[in-house]
């Protein structure tokens, strides 16, 4: 698995990583949906970089020009509840792509070893041949994420795999490392620095979902 850390704007990005973690400014809900919108769209034009293109001539009313677009529109796979502020970003930046959604959440007790993931709900389009985007901005476990792969993985077989993750701890790269097809790429605003004992991403923003939608 090939890891990518977003450190191209760093003032732009630093800034909404702050935003997105201060327990002030998180506090106004809109805002913090924003700021998962703008910075899945930073990762979105990264990622962007390594797909596919083919060059096209445009004919404008004055004239022509070459430039290069996507050969065909990744597919976007995000995850249930939190996820879907940060899709917003992709979806601007890849406007012709198709969507699929994934309801997932942790069951969590006093513990982490306790973590359960239930899905219970998938809307896919057809992966075969596709580059997908998995998307959802807090990477902790793993087991969210590697729970919708293996439901993916019994349907199709992507061209690519990319994961991206607003904010990750390192025990959750290290079992996307494990789980994942080698050539699959994760693409990180920031990479924390563990996991606490009700596996929670230390120093991360908190939760996520509830930031974003209220208490569950
Ligand atoms: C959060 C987050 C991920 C998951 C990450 O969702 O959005 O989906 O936790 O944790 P993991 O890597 O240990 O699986 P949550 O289960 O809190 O659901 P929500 O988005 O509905 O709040
Ligand atoms: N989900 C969240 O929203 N935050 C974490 O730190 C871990 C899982």
């Amino acid at each position: 698995m090939n890891l990518f850390q977003l450190n191209l704007y760093p003032g732009l990005v630093h800034s909404i990583l702050w935003q997105l973690r201060d327990p002030q400014i998180q506090k106004d809900r809109l805002r913090f949906k924003f700021n998962l919108e703008r910075l899945g769209f930073l990762l979105a034009a990264e990622l962007a970089k390594t797909l596919p293109v083919h060059q096209v001539e445009v004919h404008t009313v004055l004239g022509s020009t070459k430039i290069e677009v996507p050969t065909q529109p990744p597919v976007l796979v995000t995850i249930l509840r939190a996820g879907l502020a940060f899709y917003q970003g992709f979806a601007n930046a890849f406007d012709q792509a198709d969507s699929g959604f994934i309801g997932a959440y942790r069951v969590e007790g006093d513990r982490a070893e306790q973590l359960e993931i239930r899905m219970n709900y998938a809307a896919l389009p057809d992966l075969t041949g596709r580059d997908l985007i998995l998307i959802d901005p807090m990477l902790a476990t793993g087991g969210s994420l590697l729970k919708v792969w293996q439901l993916i993985a019994t349907q199709a077989n992507p061209r690519s795999v990319h994961v991206v993750a607003a904010i990750a701890a390192p025990e959750g790269v290290e079992a996307l490392r494990q789980h994942l097809p080698e050539h699959s790429y994760l693409w990180l605003g920031a990479l924390d620095q563990y996991l606490n004992e009700q596996a929670y991403i230390v120093p991360g923003l908190g939760d996520a979902g509830d930031l974003c939608f209220g208490p569950k």
